[in-house]
């Protein structure tokens, strides 16, 4: 076991490899869409409200925890517990939920470097096909993808924190925000776009009902990347000279502003496309967004820039996609890692192949299971459909475990190790936190409402998810 742990190297580094983590496929695609069909600027300002006043006390809360104890989730858990066998459960639950979110987020990056190359390749009119997509994911040249996804992950982790996880995030994230800055500059320009902004923007109150409301609070905990165990493991490697709550606010907000910019992206596109949409039938899941309906959007700007404009389009926001997956996927595999490497001592370049095996068996289950092999594509029958592999880890774990990893972190912290540890954790780094508002407000939140908000929703999601109907 190394004898010091591995540190980012600077404040600025954490930041842009947490919000790397914390951007992705969601961020781009699915929040933009929630956003239209739930209020628009009703919405937003719900998911501000939540994102500010109930999941940055959990990020700072995660963050503490990793940084005080420099251990992945496990031995965090373990650490702190005193003892208790049953408080170390959720420390494992803060493992295998990232090992296994890994899989799945695997498949969806696998799928966006296809559709990548097909758009670099000259393709770009054969997406637009909608059968095409269902040959594309049962094609064995998934398999090459797959192989190829796990050594631009792999090659990044082996580097190392500093030298891989922070560098990465160093350059990558500032291509992703000048590549996303550049497509909404562009889209403003078209016709039509006007149409976009007003929907995306203008606020509906009449919208907002319990289940907007839900939808905006698992939203915004699951955009942040909490409930993943990355938070600690991140926080883990964060100096601890370094400010809590300042470097937790720069994250949240990162991951908010590109969200927030993704709708100036994708709503006026869709306008553009078709000024008399109706947005309630735009697809929610962020996989039929990307690969069913955008490809058409990309494809219909041939009648102003020509097939090679819509094609240098299409490439752009498949290479933004991409690298907001690979970031997130880094880091939510770094889990695993980091608990390998503490737990047994093995040395990062063994753990890094041992996890990367198992992975690509995992995610290689998940990518037959929509038709390859049939006992994985009709694999179990959940609130009376059946579900293939890859929906059934899509259901459990990102769907449904993370409000309750989130709800045993936040009375974990509280109860068990205790209040003052926590806010001398938070001071550690930050002088001022000390006695501020801020304090008072986390730690009264934490105790209380937060661990009831993140329990409904649970509830709610087990309902709807298991047995079918929602609670609200
Ligand atoms: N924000 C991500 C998204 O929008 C969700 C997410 C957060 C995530 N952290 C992650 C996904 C880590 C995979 C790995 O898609």
């Amino acid at each position: 076991m190394a004898a010091t742990r591995e540190h980012f190297g600077s404040r600025l580094g954490f930041i842009l490899a947490a919000a790397g983590s914390a951007v992705g496929i969601g961020n781009l695609v699915a929040f933009p869409v929630a956003a239209t069909k739930s209020g628009g600027g009703a919405f937003l300002l719900v998911y501000a409200v939540f994102v500010l006043f109930i999941c940055l006390p959990i990020m700072m809360a995660e963050l503490a925890l990793g940084r005080t104890t420099e251990k992945d989730p496990v031995g965090a858990y373990r650490q702190l517990s005193g003892g208790s066998r049953a408080w170390r459960i959720p420390g494992w639950m803060a493992l295998i939920t990232p090992f296994m979110i890994a899989v799945f987020y695997l498949v969806l990056t696998v799928w966006i470097l296809g559709y990548l190359i097909e758009v670099l390749s000259g393709n770009l009119n054969q997406l637009t096909n909608e059968a095409y997509f269902g040959q594309f994911i049962n094609s064995k040249l998934i398999f090459v993808y797959l192989v190829l996804v796990m050594l631009l992950t792999n090659s990044v982790l082996a580097m190392g924190v500093k030298d891989g996880i922070e560098r990465a995030a160093k350059a990558l994230m500032p291509m992703l925000f000048v590549m996303l800055l550049g497509l909404v500059i562009f889209v403003l320009t078209r016709e039509n776009s006007e149409l976009g902004l007003k929907y995306y923007l203008l606020p509906d109150f009449a919208k907002l009902n319990a289940e907007v409301i839900s939808k905006a609070m698992s939203q915004a905990f699951f955009s942040l990347s909490l409930g993943m165990g990355i938070m600690i493991t991140y926080g883990s490697y964060l100096k601890k000279r370094e400010a809590i709550p300042g470097a937790a606010k720069a994250v949240a907000l990162t991951d908010t502003l590109v969200a927030f910019t993704a709708g100036l992206l994708i709503l006026p596109s869709i306008f553009h496309f078709n000024p008399q949409i109706d947005t309630s039938t735009l697809s929610e899941s962020s996989a039929s967004m990307i690969f069913l309906f955008l490809p058409k959007i990309f494809l219909s700007l041939q009648g102003s820039i020509g097939y090679f404009g819509a094609s240098a389009v299409a490439a752009t926001f498949f290479f933004l996609v991409l690298i907001a997956a690979l970031t997130s996927l880094i880091s939510i595999v770094e889990v695993p890692l980091a608990a390998l490497c503490d737990e047994r001592g093995l040395s990062r370049k063994k753990a890094i192949y041992i996890v990367g095996v198992l992975q690509v068996i995992l995610a290689g289950a998940c990518a037959v299971s929509f038709g390859m092999v049939d006992w994985l594509t009709h694999f179990i029958h959940i609130a009376g459909s059946e579900k293939g592999f890859f929906e059934l880890v899509e259901i459990v774990f990102y769907d449904t475990i993370l409000p309750l990893n989130g709800l045993l972190v936040c009375l974990f912290v509280i109860y068990k190790w205790k209040r003052v540890n926590f806010n001398k954790a938070l001071s550690q780094g930050d002088s001022s936190f000390s006695g501020s508002l801020s304090q008072k407000y986390v730690n009264f939140s934490l105790g209380t409402f937060i661990p009831v908000i993140l329990l409904l929703v649970f509830l709610n999601t087990v309902a709807l998810k298991f047995f079918g109907h929602s609670l609200i």
